[in-house]
C-alpha cells in the first residue's frame, strides 16, 4: 500500500494555521495526508499575541484589520462574532474624536496650522500609494505631487532611477509646497518655533507614523516604485473586540489535538535538489526527501515542507554559515531574502496609577496627544526628552475612558526601547508628556485666530506633575529569535517581483517531473510571500491558503 503523504508546516501564526486548516479541512474525511504544524515557541498565534494589560485587552501584535471590504480576517471575525465584547479592548475610539497637537514646549497647534501640512502629506501618500490620478476632483493637491514627483525625478535621473524612495519623494513634495507658499506670515506665541520648523515637525510626525505602518525604520529605505502595488482593502479599518488570537483559536479549532506541536524549533532542513539515490536509500528515509532537525536533535523526515518563519528569521538563518536549509538556498532565493527590508515596531502599553482618576473631571482625561518634536539635532529641543521618544507620533489612551496608554515605535527607537527598564520607560515618558502638557501658554494676545481656542491645556501643571504610571507593557519583536522584526516592506534595491520569488517552492518547478527529484520538497507561506497584502494578517491568510492549494492541486484535490 502506499503512504501516505507526509506535510510538516513550520510555525503556528496566521499563514501556518491558515494553510493546516485549510489542508486537514479539505481532505480530513478521505484521510489522504499526514498533516502535522512544528512550532518553536510556547503558543499559536505567532505575531498575533492578545493580551491583557490594566484589566484591558490589548495586542501585543496585529491590532488593526486593514480595511474590511473583502478582508478574510474581517469575514471569520463576523462569523465568530469577535467584533462585540463585553471587555473593554484596545478600539482606540480616540482616533476619531479630534486629536490634540501639541508642539514641543507645551504650544496647542490650532487646526489651521496642522491641518495644511497633514492633507499635503496624505495627498502625497495617496500618490504614492497610486490612489490619487490627475483629473481627480483635489486638482490642486495632485500639482503638489506632479510638482513633487517632477523634481524627484530630475534630481534622482543621474543616479539609478530604481532607487528612488518613498522618503525623498515626501521631503520633495514638502518643498514644492513650501515653494508654493513663499509668502506666508510668520506665526507669533510660539516661542522659538517658526512657521517652517512647525510645519517641517508636523510633516515629520507623519512621517513617524508612515514608519509605523510600514515597519521601514528609515523611509528613505522604502522603495517609491513598489508603494503603488501594496493593496488595501476598501471600507474603515477595524479592529477585533475580542482580540485577535479569536481568529487564530477558530482556525486552529477544526485540527485533532496532537496535530499542533509547540516547543519544536527547527534548526535545519535536508531537502534533495538533485537525485541522490544512494544516501536515500542508506539513512533509511527511502522516499520521503526532506529531514527536518530540531532543537533537541530529534528528526522527522517529509515529503512537503511549508516554511512560514518570518523574513527576519530567515535572514538570519541565510547569513549563517549553517543556516537552516541543507543544502542552502539557491541564490534567487537568497537574493529576494537579502533584498526586501524587515524593520521592527514595537508598542508600549502604560497604565496610568489609579489615583490620577480620569474619569471625574473632564480636564483629567489623558487627550489622544499627536507629539510635535523638534528634530533629534536640533538646538532647540529640549534635551530632557530621550532620543527614543523623539520620532514616536502620538500618545494615547487605547479608548475613551481607559487608563492605559499606548505608543507605537519604530526602527532604532523600536530597538531601543526593548533595552530599556521600566524606570528608565517611565522617566523618559514623564518627561515628555510634562514638556507636551504642562507647560504654560507662551501667547501673544494678538494674532488670536493663530492660537489654540484661548483655552488653558487641559491637565495642569500640579495634574501632570502628579501623574504617575502604575506599570508598563511593551513588545520586544525585535530580539525574540522566532521573530527578529516585526514586519517586511519593500526595500529600495528590490521589488515586488522579489516578493514573488520569496513564494516559489524548492525544487525550482519544472525541473522536478521528468528527472525524478520528488517536487514540491519545500513551499513557502508568511506575510512576506504576498506580493500585494505582504505585511498583514490577510497576506498572511492568502499565502497560507496559497500553498495549500499548491499541495491540494499536486494531488489532484481540484476545486475543493
Ligand atoms: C507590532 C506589530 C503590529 C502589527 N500590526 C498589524 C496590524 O495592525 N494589522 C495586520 O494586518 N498585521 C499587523 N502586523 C503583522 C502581522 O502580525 C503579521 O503579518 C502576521 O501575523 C504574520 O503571520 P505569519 O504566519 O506570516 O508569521 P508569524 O506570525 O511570524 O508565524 C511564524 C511562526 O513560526 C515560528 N517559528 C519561527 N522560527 C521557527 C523555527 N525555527 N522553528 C519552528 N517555528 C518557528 C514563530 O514562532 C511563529 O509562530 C503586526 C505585527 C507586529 C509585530
Ligand atoms: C470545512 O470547509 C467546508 C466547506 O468550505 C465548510 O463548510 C466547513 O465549515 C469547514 N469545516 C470546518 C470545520 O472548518
Ligand atoms: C505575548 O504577550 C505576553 C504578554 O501578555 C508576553 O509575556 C509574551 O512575551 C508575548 N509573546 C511574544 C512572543 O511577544
Amino acid at each position: 500500500m502506499a503512504k501516505k503523504p507526509r506535510i510538516v508546516i513550520i510555525g503556528a501564526g496566521m499563514s501556518g494555521l491558515t494553510a493546516a486548516n485549510k489542508l486537514y479541512n479539505s481532505t480530513s474525511s478521505k484521510n489522504s495526508f499526514e498533516l502535522c504544524v512544528v512550532e518553536g515557541g510556547s503558543r499559536i498565534g505567532g505575531r498575533i499575541n492578545t493580551s491583557e494589560f490594566g484589566g484591558d485587552r490589548i495586542e501585543m501584535g496585529a491590532t488593526w484589520i486593514h480595511g474590511i471590504g473583502g478582508s478574510p480576517i474581517y469575514k471569520i471575525s463576523q462569523e465568530i462574532n469577535s467584533l462585540e465584547s463585553e471587555k473593554p479592548w484596545e478600539c482606540m475610539d480616540g482616533f476619531s474624536s479630534q486629536p490634540k497637537t501639541v508642539a514641543e514646549g507645551g504650544f496647542d497647534l490650532n487646526p489651521s496650522i496642522v491641518e495644511p501640512v497633514s492633507s499635503l502629506f496624505d495627498n502625497l501618500m495617496d500618490y504614492a500609494q497610486g490612489k490619487l490620478m490627475e483629473g481627480s476632483s483635489t486638482a490642486e493637491k495632485v500639482d503638489f505631487c506632479n510638482l513633487a514627483l517632477r523634481a524627484f525625478k530630475s534630481c534622482t535621473r543621474n543616479g539609478a532611477s530604481s532607487q528612488l524612495s518613498v522618503g525623498s519623494f515626501l521631503r520633495q513634495g514638502l518643498n514644492a509646497y513650501w515653494d508654493s507658499m513663499k509668502d506666508q506670515e510668520e506665526l507669533k506665541g510660539y516661542g522659538t518655533w517658526s512657521r517652517k520648523l512647525l510645519e517641517e515637525a508636523i510633516f515629520a510626525m507623519h512621517e513617524n507614523t508612515q514608519r509605523t505602518y510600514t515597519s521601514a525604520g528609515d523611509l528613505l529605505t522604502l522603495d517609491f516604485n513598489a508603494e503603488s502595488e501594496y493593496q488595501m482593502f476598501p471600507d474603515e479599518e477595524t479592529t477585533i473586540a475580542k482580540g485577535y488570537m479569536s481568529i487564530i483559536e477558530h482556525l486552529a479549532s477544526v485540527l485533532p489535538p496532537g496535530l499542533i506541536q509547540l516547543g519544536r524549533k527547527v534548526v535545519n532542513i535536508e531537502w534533495q535538489p538533485e537525485i541522490q539515490q544512494s544516501t536515500q536509500m542508506e539513512n533509511g528515509h527511502a522516499s520521503r526527501p526532506v529531514k527536518i532537525h530540531f532543537f533537541d536533535g530529534s528528526t522527522m523526515l517529509a515529503d512537503h515542507v511549508i516554511v512560514t518563519v518570518s523574513l527576519g528569521v530567515l535572514k538570519a538563518s541565510i547569513q549563517q554559515d549553517s543556516g537552516m536549509f541543507n543544502p542552502p538556498l539557491p541564490s534567487f532565493k537568497t537574493e529576494a531574502i537579502s533584498r526586501l527590508g524587515y524593520g521592527v515596531v514595537n508598542k508600549l502599553f502604560l497604565q496610568l496609577n489609579p489615583s490620577h482618576d480620569r474619569k471625574g473631571d473632564n480636564l483629567d482625561k489623558f487627550p489622544f496627544l499627536q507629539m510635535i518634536f523638534h528634530r533629534p539635532d536640533s538646538d532647540l529641543r529640549n534635551r530632557k526628552i530621550p532620543w527614543w521618544m523623539r520620532r514616536t507620533a502620538s500618545l494615547s489612551p487605547i479608548y475613551k475612558t481607559s487608563s492605559v496608554l499606548l505608543s507605537w515605535f519604530a526602527g532604532e527607537e523600536a530597538l531601543e526601547l526593548e533595552t530599556l527598564s521600566d524606570e528608565e520607560i517611565v522617566e523618559g515618558v514623564s518627561t515628555t508628556i510634562s514638556s507636551f502638557l504642562s507647560q504654560p501658554h507662551k501667547k501673544l494676545e494678538s494674532n488670536s485666530h493663530e492660537l489654540c481656542n484661548g483655552k488653558a491645556n487641559s491637565i495642569a501643571t500640579s495634574k501632570v506633575s502628579e501623574m504617575k504610571f502604575a506599570k508598563v507593557l511593551k513588545s520586544k519583536w525585535g530580539n525574540d529569535p522566532l521573530f527578529l522584526g516585526s514586519y517586511s516592506y519593500v526595500a529600495v534595491g528590490s521589488s515586488g517581483e522579489d516578493l514573488d520569488t520569496m513564494a516559489e517552492p524548492l525544487p525550482k518547478t519544472g525541473n522536478c517531473e521528468s528527472n525524478g527529484i520528488p517536487p514540491l520538497q519545500i513551499l513557502f507561506a508568511g506575510e512576506a510571500t504576498h506580493r500585494t497584502h505582504y505585511s498583514t494578517t490577510h497576506g498572511a491568510y492568502f499565502s497560507g491558503l496559497r500553498e495549500a492549494n499548491r499541495l491540494l492541486q499536486h494531488y489532484h484535490y481540484v476545486g475543493i
